[in-house]
């Protein structure tokens, strides 16, 4: 509950009291009742002014009713924790300057037991935890003066709306914490003078709209801990003076942007603890008064997008912290935010910040990014340059790489700009989205997919189907947006199945998969997922050059190939290549005329399919030197991609038109009856295999991954196509 008492404090801030002053309790010499204790104490007003009272202590004394003779100078009255279920005006007789009475841990059941008729001068009254079921009309209208009013912890299910009635002069009221399923507008038209309202705590599940009209006085309203789920765009109107509101622990799904944009003077906002996936672009906006914004705890959180925290000209203090699956910052999420000087980014699953975020804040002063898988390559790379502006980290001990292995462990801050790429993979991070799913027939889905990298990569989707879908395409069920979200609307149990996500820069790709089930679809999903993958075979085969196919009747998750030539016995002449998610060919160059290989494809762990085959003999042997076994790799280019089953059968294109339509890159074809359309690889080129050259490693024989699918580190690969 670290969040509720610093925002306690922001609220005890607005309303200037000073709560830290410490001063001493002074000796009263009165006659006091028995067992209590009498001082003089200081005290201070709802409205912050200091006073000395005369105060009569009677705190845990198992009393069932008011002691007797108590002085009448008494100011304040303190009966915390006794068995007191009942009070008489006539107990209170003469206490003419009696400002406090706090009645809270005790055992009201109803306000009738609560029989004051008259006490002007009473400023505050704590009735917290006692048993309150119902409030009725008029329920305190002896209390004219009345400023403060605590009624939280107690049991209250229903308040009539007269209830308040005769507390015009209320400036803050706490029902927090009771049973309430609706908060009712009635209620607040008896307190035009309220500024802080805590209702927290009570199952109300909707805000009506105007809800809190009648409270144009309110400066703080606390909402948390309610399962709210959404926040309608007029629910909050009316509230022109209202400073600091929070959301604290609901279920929101996404940021109340629209009720939010009501609230013209807000300067503190916690929308901390609640299941919002994206921050999207425009959710806070134009917010002119906003000094600080948390979103922190939020186990759903993965992304915050392009421009979702635009002008925000007097934001200070940014928290987002604590995030278990944020790993997207969008390079550009921040905009016009010239007085952020504290960024907290701590303790999320954060991979980088880019540098173009924290150039975005002219007047950063200090960030925090420990407790977050760092990858120390070039997106982090700002770090170590000379920044014309230093930035302060804070926690520096702990910020450290976590990739790639070569740095890991390293602080940060210790790795040299010289250490690390200037270019870099895209890594779709492993918190995105979880590799399996289940859902409702008929359920709408979203899944997110983003990835960080140097260029900034493009994203596509494979669905199970074979087909490739780019942003802002449609197709059947399936909607992809330009951030990258696959949308599947009313799902059936034809779009179950694997489903990859690629994003992809001139450096590399980076693929990240899952299973989608749809409940009540078992048999047909079973069936799919079961058929064999098996069937590697040649398609075209010459001196040099092995061209392979395979069926995938569903798409895979990255595969890899290894080939092997006879004589070669030893492992370590084995080549490999990890294979593109939908890929479903694969050009094997650079082989030696003449020799048997047996090539593998591996899909996943357990299943590996192998064939035997044997290059043509050249037809003059002229002994190259460059032929040795070490070079027989280097494969270039794959390249059948997704041939979707409803694609092989409708056989409308030979093989070889096929291989052509992979030559375009590019070119996306989706036509109206968009079965069995072929899609080009995304970037014909980036899947060249890198230059053997370059990989000193492979000459001494040992298998290699190519950097090319999520692999990390290395220097950017050359092309050998
Ligand atoms: C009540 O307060 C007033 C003003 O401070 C004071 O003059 C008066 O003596 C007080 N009455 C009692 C009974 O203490
Ligand atoms: C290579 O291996 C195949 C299959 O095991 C075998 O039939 C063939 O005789 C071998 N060839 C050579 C040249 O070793
Ligand atoms: C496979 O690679 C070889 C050698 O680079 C090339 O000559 C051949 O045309 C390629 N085949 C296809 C179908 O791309
Ligand atoms: C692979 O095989 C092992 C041992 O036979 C088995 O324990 C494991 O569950 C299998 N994994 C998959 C994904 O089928």
């Amino acid at each position: 509950m670290k969040n509720i008492s610093m925002f306690l404090l922001q609220i005890q801030f607005l309303l200037g009291v000073a709560s830290s002053l410490v001063i001493h309790s002074m000796p009263w010499r009165v006659p006091c009742p028995h067992q209590c204790v009498c001082q003089i104490k200081p005290w201070y007003s709802p409205q912050s002014v200091y006073k000395e009272a005369p105060t009569v202590d009677c705190n845990d004394l198992l009393l069932t009713k008011l002691p007797a003779s108590l002085p009448p100078e008494t100011q304040t009255l303190r009966l915390q924790s006794n068995l007191i279920s009942s009070l008489d005006q006539s107990e209170l007789q003469g206490l003419v300057n009696l400002t406090e009475l706090d009645l809270s841990q005790n055992s009201f059941s109803s306000t009738r037991h609560l029989r004051i008729t008259d006490l002007p001068a009473l400023l505050s009254l704590h009735m917290e935890e006692n048993q309150l079921r119902h409030l009725p009309d008029a329920a305190f209208s002896g209390l004219s003066g009345l400023q403060e009013l605590y009624l939280n912890h107690n049991r209250l299910r229903s308040i009539s709306p007269g209830a308040f009635k005769g507390l015009d002069k209320l400036l803050r009221l706490h029902l927090n914490s009771n049973r309430l399923v609706v908060i009712d507008r009635r209620w607040f038209h008896a307190l035009p003078q309220l500024e802080v309202l805590m209702i927290g705590g009570n199952p109300v599940d909707s805000i009506q709209d105007l809800n809190f009209k009648p409270l144009g006085s309110l400066r703080s309203l606390v909402l948390a801990g309610m399962g709210l789920r959404e926040i309608s765009e007029r629910a909050l109107e009316g509230l022109f003076n209202l400073e600091s509101i929070s959301f604290y622990d609901n279920r929101l799904t996404k940021v109340p942007k629209e009720a939010l944009q009501k609230l013209p003077g807000l300067k503190f906002l916690d929308l901390n603890k609640n299941p919002i996936q994206l921050v999207q672009r425009g959710d806070f906006k134009d917010m002119l008064h906003l000094k600080e914004l948390g979103l922190n705890n939020m186990d759903e959180l993965v992304a915050i997008e392009h421009s979702a925290i635009d002008n925000l000209p007097e934001l200070t203090k940014l928290e987002i912290t604590n995030n278990p699956r944020l790993s997207y910052i969008h390079p550009q999420a921040f905009q016009r935010l010239s007085s952020m000087e504290s960024l907290m980014l701590n303790s999320n699953a954060l991979s980088a910040l880019h540098r173009q975020t924290v150039r975005s804040l002219p007047n950063l002063q200090e960030i925090s990014l420990h407790t977050n898988p760092i990858r120390c390559d070039c997106l982090i790379r700002w770090v170590g340059a000379d920044n014309d502006k230093p930035v302060r980290f804070i926690e520096p001990q702990s910020t450290f790489c976590s990739e790639p292995p070569e740095l890991k462990a390293r602080r940060v801050k210790e790795v040299s700009f010289r250490e690390m790429a200037d270019s870099c993979l895209p890594l779709i991070a492993p918190s995105m989205f979880p590799s399996y799913i289940q859902v409702k027939h008929g359920e709408n889905i979203a899944l997110h997919c983003r990835a960080l990298a140097e260029p900034e990569p493009s994203i596509y989707w494979v669905i199970p189907k074979g087909m490739r879908l780019s942003p802002s395409i449609s197709y059947g069920r399936y909607r992809v947006l330009t951030e990258g979200t696959l949308e599947i609307s009313g799902v059936t149990p034809e779009e179950a199945g694997f489903y990859t996500c690629v994003a992809q820069n001139l450096v590399g790709a980076d693929t990240r998969s899952l299973t989608l089930k749809v409940e009540g679809a078992g048999r047909a999903y079973k069936a799919s997922m079961q058929k064999s993958e098996d069937n590697l075979e040649v398609r075209d085969i010459s001196e040099r050059y092995a061209l392979l196919s395979w069926q995938a009747g569903r798409n895979v998750p990255a595969a890899h190939l290894s080939w092997l030539a006879n004589g070669s016995l030893e492992d370590h002449h084995r080549h490999s290549t990890r294979i593109l998610a939908g890929t479903q060919g694969f050009n094997l160059t650079r082989l030696q005329p003449g020799t048997h290989y047996k090539v593998c494809l591996h899909m996943g762990p357990n299943e590996t399919s192998c064939i035997h085959l044997r290059t043509k003999e050249a037809p003059v042997v002229t002994s190259s030197p460059d032929l040795t076994p070490a070079v027989l790799l280097a494969v270039s280019a794959l390249l059948l991609l997704l041939a979707a089953r409803t694609c092989q059968s409708s056989a409308s294109l030979s093989w070889k038109d096929q291989m052509m339509e992979f030559e375009k890159p590019h070119t996306t074809i989706l036509s109206d009856e968009a079965k069995g359309f072929m899609v080009p690889p995304p970037y014909l080129k980036q899947v060249c295999q890198p230059s053997p050259s370059k990989f000193s490693s492979e000459e001494s024989g040992k298998e290699i991954s190519y950097p090319h699918l999520g692999q990390y580190g290395k220097e950017p690969p050359k092309e050998v196509c």
